[in-house]
């Protein structure tokens, strides 16, 4: 099966994780009939100082014209906020990349790493967030005043029936039992009509159970019980707050994984991180959200779930011999990026090979 991936390393740290990632790609197609060929798509900050654009027309096509995108992470601490980072939202707009799906799943062996008393944490965390990606307040519809500003928040029926039928058949195929729904439907008009819809939808799936939770009330059962969740589908700007406050629950921000997702068309994989100018160069970035993002990309771009079961539990038997500096463990050996990358890439062979 032959596949072409789009390649964005970016900046900072980028390139060393996604170095990571093609590791990962690399030992698949050596013991699967997988054949990657990939293709850069430079973008980002250093892009920007050579051409004067984030994402040169060139790179676009390139992505445009892949089977998936794998993407670092971009910014530069000497430039402004956004001149880099647009790029990603020229990127989810210009592929209609509605879902942003992220899953926050804290492995057994890092129990000890999440911020959370063992009582909270209770028997796991393994959630899924379904963020929608394209419409709300990220649309950049407003106006900037020195009297006043706004941003109107808008989301049209196709754009929440879409994001929420995604969920619904995310959870059906995770065997997942809930489905929860966050809004804020007691203010907001656009939270009704999502609140509608989303019950609307759930009556295709009468095995699934749903609930709805207020975002500010969400925030607080994140950290007092999150084993109670499943699948969250939520709207733009609330997925993206709860998708951090669940992303550090996990053990590091290294860890992250997610995807920028149109079902059946180029999708774009990335660690949840920056570009962590402050370790960027030295080695010891966690490259694990970047090969769990490769993870998500067969299991949501090649269907593959196999192939993403076999990765997660390389990097899950990985966890229990070596770490890098973020995750590290007293009792086991203090591994460099590349080194982890190896690691995680050996105990994925031993058990393609079989
Ligand atoms: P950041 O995620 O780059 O770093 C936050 C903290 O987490 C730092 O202390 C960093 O060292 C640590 N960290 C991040 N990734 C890590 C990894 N793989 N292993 C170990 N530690 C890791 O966030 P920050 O500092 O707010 O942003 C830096 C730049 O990245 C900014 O220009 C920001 O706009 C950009 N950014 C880009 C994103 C993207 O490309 N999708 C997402 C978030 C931020
Ligand atoms: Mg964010």
């Amino acid at each position: 099966m032959k596949k072409i991936i789009a390649i964005t390393r970016g900046d900072g740290c980028g390139p060393e994780v996604v170095n990571e990632g093609i590791k990962i790609l690399k030992i698949v197609s050596d013991f699967t009939d997988y054949d990657f060929e990939f293709k850069d798509a430079p973008a980002g900050g250093e892009v920007w100082k050579v051409f004067g654009t984030n994402l040169p027309e060139k790179s676009f096509d390139i992505i445009k014209n892949s089977d998936a995108l794998l993407f670092g992470a971009i910014g530069l601490p000497d430039l402004s906020p956004g001149v880099a980072e647009s790029a990603i939202m020229k990127i989810r707009q210009g592929l209609d990349l509605y879902v942003n799906l992220r899953p926050v799943k804290l492995y057994d062996v890092l129990r000890e790493k999440c911020p959370l008393k063992s009582e909270f944490i209770g028997k796991g965390i393994d959630i899924t967030f379904v963020r929608e990606n394209t419409e709300g307040l990220y649309k950049n519809i407003g106006k900037l005043g020195e009297a006043s500003a706004e941003d109107l928040m808008l989301y049209s029926r196709d754009g929440c029936e879409r994001i929420i039928k995604f969920a619904f058949e995310f959870a059906k195929r995770q065997d997942h039992k809930i489905v929860t729904s966050v809004d804020k439907a007691n203010i907001l008009n656009t939270s009704k009509l999502w609140r509608k819809i989303f019950h609307e939808i759930s009556g295709n799936y009468s095995n699934i159970k749903t609930e709805d939770i207020y975002i500010d009330a969400f925030t607080q059962w994140l950290i007092r019980a999150p084993h109670r969740f499943q699948t969250v589908v939520t709207g733009n700007m609330f997925g993206d707050i709860i998708s951090d406050e669940g992303a550090f629950l996990i053990g590091s921000l290294g860890m992250g994984s997610s995807g920028n997702i149109h079902p059946g068309k180029v999708s774009m994989y990335e660690p949840i991180h920056g570009s962590a100018p402050d370790i960027a160069g030295k080695g010891i970035a966690n490259p694990i959200g970047t090969i769990l993002s490769v993870k998500l990309m067969f299991e949501e771009s090649f269907n593959s779930s196999e192939i993403g079961r076999n990765i997660d539990n390389a990097v899950e038997a990985a966890l229990q011999e070596g770490r890098t500096l973020d995750i590290q463990s007293k009792s086991l050996k203090t591994l460099s990026t590349i080194e982890m990358g190896d690691l995680i890439a050996s105990k994925l062979k031993s058990t393609l090979k079989v």
